[in-house]
Formats: C-alpha cells, structure tokens, sequence
C-alpha cells in the first residue's frame, strides 16, 4: 500500500482509487429474501432460512458509506456515543439484492447501505456466530498418523501451499515441512515468508546442539520432557519452527501431543483437577547471565466462553509455587494428572526429523519434546525461531481477498 497523508488533497485523489478489499463484497451463495423492520430492529429472512437480528444502533454503527468511515484509513470516523439513538424509517432491498436503510434521529435523517455478504458474515445469530468460531481440530496419536505436510517449494512458491501450511498449523496446530535445503539459516528464510521472527532472549533465532556450558536444557543430550517453549513469558511465542539441518546421531526422536485434547479429556473427567489448573497461577522463570525474565499464569488459560486459549507447561522454567498452604497438596495433584496424562502414549506423535525438514507447531495448544541422544555417534543440529499468529492471520486474510 502507499503511503498517505490523510487530507492532502492530491494524495486523497490518488489513494482513493486503491482497492483494500475489506470493504469489497464478501462472498455468499445466500440471498435475502425477506425484510421485516420494527422501529428499532431489522429483521432478515435469508433464502435458507437463517433468520439476522440486526440492531439499529448496531446497523448504525456499522455504517460504511464516507461520512462514517475515512475513505482511505478504512476506519471508523462515526462515534455512536456521540448521536442520538436512531430509529429505522425505512428498510428494503436494492435493485442488486443489498440492504439499504434510512435512519432517522432528532439530528435528521442518514442513508446506508451494506452488501448482502457483509451482511451474512456479520450475522449476529446463534447460528451464525457458531459458524465463524474457530474450530480446531483436536487430535491424539490416531488423528495425527495423517500428520499435515507441506512441501517447501510449494510453500515458497505458491499462494496455495503457503495457505495449506498455515491452515494446517491452525487447525491442527502442527505441520510438517519437507525437502527443503538442509543448510544451516534456511529457517529464517522458511519464517519471514510467513511472517516477521519474534526475537526471544535466545535472539532471533537459536541453535539446539548440544554444547558445553549450557544455558538451557535444549542445550544438552538430555531428554525433553513434553513442554511449552518460554513459559517464563506473559507472552509466550504463539507458533515455533524448528528446523533440522543435521540429524544423524543416535536417538533424538521428536515427541508432541495436542495439549488442547489432552486438557479437554481432563476437563470431562477430572474437572476438579481442570478448574485448579485454570484458577491457580504457577511462577516460571528463567536466567543466565544476560536476563532474568519471569512470569506468572494458570497452566490451563481459558477465554470468555471457557474455551481453552493457552496451556503453559514446562518443569524446567518452573518457578516455587506461590498457593495458599491448603491448596498446596490439591494443586500439585491436578499438575500431576495433567502431566500424567501428557506422559501417555495415545496422545503422542512420534517423529524423527530428517535434515531439510521443518516442524512448525502452535506453541499455545501443542507441546513437544524429545528423546535423549548421543552426541558421541554423530551430529544432531535444529535450528529453531517463533513467529506471531496475527502476522500469519494477516497473511491468510490477504491471500483470501
Ligand atoms: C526446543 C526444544 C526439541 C528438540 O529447542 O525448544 O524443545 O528436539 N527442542 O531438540
Ligand atoms: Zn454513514
Ligand atoms: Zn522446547
């Protein structure tokens, strides 16, 4: 996009000729049929039977014509704070099948328009809104023997594979990159064509070896117990990718389970053991020489509709519990059943990656880890970075216009 000055004249002109798309018509196969209208509500019946409540001070609001919205930002400009509560005078359809509305109010009358595909992905009912919620798919190690694979050359080179790797990453919350060059800084290149790399106290990316003088236990041949990456943050990465240039030594094997239906079957049959989870922050932490970064949050973070948003689970960043005295001993059995769990099997996908090849995975839902190996047999080098999912939202939104 250009850059503008809002109210330069010249610009204006200009600018007002590009196209952001997000007012544009959204698809719909759906047609209104009928319009009904009360003094404050309009009421759409919809060719499949689907009933839109559409409030006035709501439709109001929503208006997209130039007074309401600045013609170049695309942002609103009318504040409904600020007008009397409009009345609906008039309600009916265009010659093209779209809404059109006169309000009235005690400061006179305004017209507005709204596409009929607008109007449907807006749709305020029930139904609506469950349509457009996310839905992850949840998966145990049965789900996922159909792992989500993207080749890197169609991920590099076309609007579909780039597509197909991001909606994998956000149903399923991994996916699996193949026949990539197995050249050390090949990730970087893999991340920004997603989205910008978030930069940790690790940099902006790391390298998982095992080295002397480790300051972390990726750092080592140690096994991993299955975790969340930076726990110890208020915000942690939303997706990592980690990326194998050399796997060669003996052991090493990838380990991930869906936390999300981990959590969701201890949700059904422990909920007791959930709702500690959820209510009860726990300290994590980590420090070396150069940073000291500490945070505090439930394992099991839920959303305004008790929807799972975050799951935080990591031993070694784990801090001293902070609870009172009395839930000490309930608190670290609820932990425990939920590691428990994460420890079984059925959840588990196992892998080996092979150099050129790059898992990414939602670091808010899934949590992985990894087999001891033997640095005395050969070579075992990842390289590893994280990026944000509104950057990689951002990019999937663009694809769809
Ligand atoms: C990490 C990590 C896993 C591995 O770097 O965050 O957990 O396979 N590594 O080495
Ligand atoms: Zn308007
Ligand atoms: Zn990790």
């Amino acid at each position: 996009m250009e850059e503008s000055t809002p109210g330069d004249a010249e610009t204006t002109s200009a600018i007002s000729k590009v196209d952001m798309g997000d007012l544009a018509a959204d698809r719909t196969e759906h047609r209104i049929a009928a319009v009904d209208r009360t003094d404050d509500e309009v009421i759409l019946r919809w060719s499949d039977t689907r009933l839109s409540r559409l409030h006035a001070v709501w439709l109001r609001d929503n208006c997209p014509c130039a007074q309401c919205r600045h013609l170049q930002a695309l942002e609103r400009t009318y504040k409904f704070i600020d007008h009397a509560t409009p009345r609906i005078a008039a309600a009916g359809l265009d010659a093209s099948g779209d809404l059109m509305i006169r309000f009235e109010s005690s400061e006179g009358p305004h017209e507005s328009g709204y596409s009929t595909g607008w109007l449907r992905r807006h749709c305020p009912s029930l139904a609506g809104r469950t349509e457009r919620s996310p839905k992850p798919n949840l998966w145990t190690a049965t789900e996922i023997r159909d792992l989500p694979m993207v080749d890197f050359a169609d991920y590099m080179t076309s609007d579909a594979g780039l597509q197909a790797w991001a909606e994998a990453l956000f149903s399923w919350g991994i996916v699996l990159m193949r026949n990539a060059p197995a050249e050390s800084g090949k990730l970087l290149q893999i991340a920004r064509h997603a989205g910008p790399i978030r930069p940790t106290n690790f940099g902006d990316h790391y390298d998982v070896v095992s080295m002397p003088n480790p300051n972390a236990s990726a750092y080592t041949a140690m096994a991993l117990d299955l975790h969340t990456d930076l726990a110890n943050w208020r915000w942690p990465p939303d997706f990592q990718l980690l990326f194998c240039v050399r796997n060669d030594a003996a052991g090493g094997g990838s380990v991930l389970a869906d936390g999300l239906k981990v959590a969701e079957d201890l949700r059904r049959e422990d909920p007791d053991a959930f709702g500690l989870l959820t209510e009860h922050p726990v300290e994590f932490r980590f420090h070396d020489q150069t940073c000291d970064i500490a945070a505090s949050a439930p394992t099991i973070a839920l959303g305004s509709a008790g929807n799972i948003e975050r799951i935080r689970f990591n031993n070694w960043l784990r801090g001293t519990m902070s609870l009172p005295e009395d839930l000490m001993a309930p608190f670290y059995d609820a932990l425990g059943k939920f590691w428990l769990r994460l420890r079984d099997p059925r959840y588990h996908l196992n892998l080996r990656l092979a150099a050129g090849e790059m898992l990414a995975y939602d670091n808010r839902r899934v949590l992985h880890g990894r087999e001891a190996f033997d640095p005395n047999t050969g070579q075992r080098h990842l390289q590893g970075c994280y990026i944000t999912a509104d950057d990689v939202l951002s990019r999937l939104r663009l694809l769809d216009r």
